[in-house]
């Protein structure tokens, strides 16, 4: 491992403890009508996970001079966000899976309605603690707020899962794959690249939270293709998701149109085009490690 590595993994490891005491005081609270779906919510939220997302709004505010006290709340309403699209993508009338963040997926511990509910909870609780995020400047908040509706909804994640449910029925187009991958995984991490920039105080149209917006969806699809990759080749045990899902829910991936060695390439090429839009920043050098260990992940 060079030095870069090293500091990214550190870096990584560090952010993931404080994201995840940050997320668990939202809901340091006791109540026993709510008590299921409080711990519905918990138990997908806490279980581990890479916490990538996160840890690309912290550090891209870092890089931007930002402090983590704004971009602290970006990041736990991401990582919500995120959580709840795993816990409904694993429900019976999406992807059916059983293992996910190496525990019984949310379903199969608290049954099909309290996992939609906690779903839906973690999803409305995400933008009240955005909107509560304590920013030097509201118009970011209030930037940040709306930029999380439209990449979470449906002309971003949301507009992904359904596409991703129609190449079961239907061979997709390649323009419309890759439609999927940047909306169903893309937009969410793209949103963690803006929202890291707006806590730092760079709006959208400034070329700082340009370049990170597109070094994000360039990272953000060459993710999907990794992931397509270790469903049909990674374990279970590392992954600590099912494996083998996308297949037999007849699903269009990236294997549907390339070779594993060929999708692998093109998910370099992605990185290393993505590293190259953050040629303008100083101290880049964690996030160029983090675009790399993406694309050699195992899990
Ligand atoms: C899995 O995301 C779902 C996709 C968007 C591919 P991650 O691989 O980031 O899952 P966790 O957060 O580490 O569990
Ligand atoms: C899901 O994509 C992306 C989400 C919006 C949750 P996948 O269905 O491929 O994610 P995994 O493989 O189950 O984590
Ligand atoms: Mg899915
Ligand atoms: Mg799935
Ligand atoms: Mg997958």
């Amino acid at each position: 491992m060079n030095g870069n590595e090293q500091k990214l993994m550190t870096r990584m490891a560090e952010n993931a403890e404080r994201t995840e005491r940050a997320l668990a005081e939202y809901f340091d609270e006791k109540d026993n009508d709510l008590q299921v779906i409080l711990d519905a919510q918990t138990y997908s939220l806490m279980a581990g996970g890479k916490r990538i997302r996160p840890f690309l709004v912290n550090e891209i505010c870092h890089v931007l001079g930002g402090a983590e006290e704004s971009s602290m709340p970006f990041a736990c309403a991401v990582e919500m966000i995120h959580t709840y699209s795993l816990i409904h993508d694993d429900l019976p009338c999406m992807d059916d899976d059983d293992l996910r963040r190496g525990k019984p997926t949310n379903h199969k511990v608290f049954g099909y309605a309290n996992a939609l509910l906690a779903g839906d909870a973690l999803l409305t609780r995400a933008f009240g603690v955005a909107a509560s995020a304590p920013c030097a400047d509201p118009t970011c908040r209030a930037e940040a707020v709306r930029i999380l509706s439209e990449k979470a909804g449906d002309h971003g994640m949301i507009g992904g899962q359904i596409i991703d449910l129609h190449g079961e029925t239907e061979k997709l187009e390649f323009e419309t794959l890759l439609r999927l991958h940047r909306l169903k995984t893309g937009a969410l991490i793209e949103c963690s690249a803006l929202l890291g920039a707006l806590a730092a105080g760079y709006l959208p149209d400034t070329k700082e939270a340009k370049a990170a917006t597109a070094y994000a969806s360039k990272i953000g699809l060459a993710f999907q293709v990794i992931d397509d990759i270790l469903d049909a080749v990674g374990s279970e045990e590392e992954l600590g998701k099912s494996v083998g899902s996308d297949a037999s829910n007849h699903k269009t991936t990236f294997l549907s149109y390339f070779s594993l060695e060929d999708a692998k390439a093109y998910a370099k090429r992605l990185t290393e085009e993505a590293v190259a839009e953050l040629s303008e920043f100083k101290n880049a050098e964690v996030l160029v490690a983090l675009a790399y260990y993406l694309l050699n992940r195992t899990h």
